[in-house]
């Protein structure tokens, strides 16, 4: 049996830190309402001429030093992204330009948040199957460019980064199992309302920035999360107390404390970064990873629990052996 296994992890967060304090400055909020309402202190924001690409090309580099392989071992590559450079070339195939890979499949999957489960889960098959060597697999957002900096709903909500996995086969588990899903029917309450075949050049009077109905898609993703979660404990007939660490999307802290209680996980099982980060959208789970990881918190042969959700919604989650 042939199971996909974490080879190496890197993470990229632009410089530029942007905080409570600052935000307070720029729109009508108080850094102990996004404290308490949303877990965030501080994020990190790219600079204007930063790309999606310029994020995960450092990322990706560390995760493959880590890992112990050049660009000739990368076969395939995948990013989990919202916010690509351009419409096309996809930023798979840019990434593979800068980082000397070639001949090897790439591109990239738009699943908002959920991105990079869905990047792991498409590269844990081709592994499974034989076919893929050695995937590189990121989570890469600059999410903060298409936000209204006026509007405080979202402004204080998220950030920019970038998490890159390396995964290689192994006889030893690895992924134990990956789990998917998506309802389109709630597409109205969390969109950006701008794509190349849509408003491009007749925007909506709301502006081209994101649209959130913050409190209704906090409801649906604690529901989601917590089912999520129970599903893939059932999948492989483990208990909670068999989890070391609960790797969640870092949208909300109250959403993470949610999902913690579902599953009677202590706080200290689970890797926050949502204070540090602010919600970097598909970026958001491989950075908490390689944060959890590079402080020596997760050990080889741990099992941990990695889940999202997004716009679409779309949500997942992966359950692994480190
Ligand atoms: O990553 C993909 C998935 N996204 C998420 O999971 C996000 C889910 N949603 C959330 O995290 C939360 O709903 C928010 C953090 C976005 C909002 O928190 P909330 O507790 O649901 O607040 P709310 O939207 O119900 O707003 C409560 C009040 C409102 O004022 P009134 O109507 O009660 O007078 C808002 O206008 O808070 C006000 N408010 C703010 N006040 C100060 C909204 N944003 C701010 C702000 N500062 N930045």
């Amino acid at each position: 049996m042939i199971y996909s296994k974490i080879a190496g992890t890197g993470r990229y967060l632009p410089e530029r830190i942007l905080t409570n304090a600052e935000l307070e400055t720029m729109v009508d909020t108080t850094d102990e309402w996004i404290r308490t309402r949303t877990g965030v202190e501080r994020r990190h924001v790219a600079a204007e001429d930063q790309s999606t690409s310029d994020l995960a090309y450092e990322a990706a580099k560390i995760a493959m030093a880590e890992a112990g392989v050049t660009a000739e071992d990368i076969d395939m590559l995948i990013v989990g992204t919202t916010t690509p450079d351009l419409v096309f070339p996809n930023i798979g195939t840019l990434l593979q330009d800068r980082l000397g890979i070639h001949n090897c499949p790439a591109f990239s999957i738009e699943a908002a948040c959920t991105g990079f489960i869905y990047a792991l889960t498409t590269a844990d098959k081709f592994i499974r199957a034989g076919e893929t060597k050695c995937a590189l697999v990121i989570g890469a957002e600059i999410i903060t460019k298409l936000i209204d900096w006026k509007d405080r709903t979202t402004c204080v909500l998220f950030g920019d980064g970038a998490g890159a996995v390396v995964l290689k086969p192994s006889e030893e588990p690895g992924i134990l199992s990956c789990h998917l899903g998506a309802d389109g029917q709630y597409r109205d309450l969390l969109y950006f309302p701008i794509g190349p075949s849509k408003n491009l050049f007749n925007p909506p009077e709301a502006g081209a920035y994101i649209q959130m109905k913050g409190n209704e898609v906090f409801k649906v993703a604690v529901k989601t999360l917590g089912k999520v979660a129970e599903e893939a404990l059932a999948a492989n007939n483990i208990s909670k107390d068999d989890i070391d660490w609960l790797i969640p999307h870092q949208a909300n802290i109250r959403i993470i404390q949610a999902t913690a209680k579902r599953l009677d996980m202590p706080m200290e099982k689970v890797i926050q970064t949502v204070q540090d980060h602010g919600n970097t959208s598909a970026a958001s789970v491989p950075m908490a990873l390689d944060v959890g990881i590079r402080d020596g918190r997760i050990k080889r042969g741990q099992t941990l629990l990695l889940e999202a959700f997004g716009g679409g919604f779309t949500w997942g989650s992966v359950l692994l052996r480190y």
